[in-house]
């Protein structure tokens, strides 16, 4: 491999997801396996505006592929939405002669590097990070598989509490404007209803629907929500909705907030980590650069930060088709 570059700094941000760690971990050893050195940023951009760094050997990142969170910590760094502070970004990376960068993130974290790149065509390769997967260029993100294990857990609970009480229960997920986590975790919990973003099924439908189901002979019924969907966005008033026209049911709301981004990363989360991380090593000592790398149909491919971050990455209707059919 054919290239100038020494130093590899790299850093996590944006909202944290479980295997974060086993990305981190597997871009140092990376690095020691190909002898450059690796630098680590603390607090995402934030820690690169600021210059908070640490050298990162093979041993200072043991212990840490079960670990979920991000050892390096994560923020949404508002200075470096600013010229100034990218410019002092920049300034730190010389400074300490780091000549190029792996960031772990989502879209924001992209339009972030991209942005850099333009601005001082320093050579950054991106790492998919995010429960939401809502990142175009790859199947699945780091951190979405254990989140869904995390809600469909959460649910098979709710569900007990649900079946005894005869209860109809709303479930708000996280994904901001992408149902991949509803619409997955719907159809592993066995839920009645899945509201997600890409499709506006209006209330009317919902308690249409929900009244149908409960003729049929169900007891209690489980509502996923995804928090970006338009009837569901303001979770509290849709239950009520429901509850003044849908006599059937006594309505409940739990939001599941952030434990879905919480928790030791699932199996498959830390071979997507650990294959994209010696991945990003690859692709940047390749000398490619303002690009992220991610894993379609088994294969390591590379997606500028363009067309991740704009192009959509759809939702699967057949799977729409599926949760209907086996929700009757
Ligand atoms: O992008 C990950 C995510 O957890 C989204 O699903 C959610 O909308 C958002 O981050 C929450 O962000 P914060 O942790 O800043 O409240």
């Amino acid at each position: 491999m054919k290239t100038n570059l020494k130093k590899i700094g790299v850093l996590t941000s944006g909202g944290d997801a479980p295997g974060m760690n086993a990305a981190i971990r597997a871009v140092v050893r990376a690095c020691v396996f190909y002898d450059k050195e690796c630098v680590g940023i603390y607090r995402g951009y934030q820690g690169l505006v600021e210059g908070d760094f640490t050298l990162l050997g093979a041993r200072s990142v043991k212990n840490i592929i079960n670990k979920g969170g991000t050892f390096l910590k994560s923020a949404r760094s508002k200075d470096f939405m600013t010229p100034e502070g990218r410019e002092k970004a920049f300034y730190h990376l010389k400074d300490n002669e780091i000549d190029a960068l792996i960031v772990i993130g989502g879209d924001g974290t992209f339009t972030g590097a991209s942005v850099f790149n333009e601005e001082f065509d320093f050579p950054i390769v991106g790492i998919p990070g995010t429960i939401d997967n809502d990142i175009n260029g790859t199947d699945f993100t780091i951190g979405y598989d254990t989140a869904l294990n995390t809600v469909v857990e959460a649910i098979d609970k709710i569900r007990d509490t649900a079946n005894s009480h005869n209860r109809l229960f709303l479930v708000e997920v996280m994904g901001r404007n992408a149902g991949d986590i509803a619409l997955n975790a719907g159809i592993g919990a066995g839920a009645e209803e899945i509201l997600i973003p890409e499709e506006n099924l209006g209330k009317d439908r919902l308690v249409e629907s929900l009244s149908k189901s409960r003729k049929s002979g169900k007891t209690s019924s489980i509502v996923v929500v995804s928090e970006g969907d338009q009837i569901g966005k303001n979770i509290f008033e849709l239950a009520q909705y429901i509850e003044s026209n849908l006599n059937d049911y006594e309505v409940r709301v739990t939001v599941l907030g952030h434990i879905q981004r919480g928790g030791s990363p699932s199996c498959y989360d830390r071979v997507l980590a650990s294959r994209l991380g010696v991945g990003a090593v690859d692709v940047l000592l390749a000398n490619k650069k303002d690009v992220m790398v991610g894993v379609k149909h088994k294969k390591i491919v590379v997606t500028s930060f363009k067309e991740a971050i704009e192009g959509t990455n759809e939702i699967d209707w057949d799977l729409l088709k599926v949760a209907d059919i086996i929700s009757i």
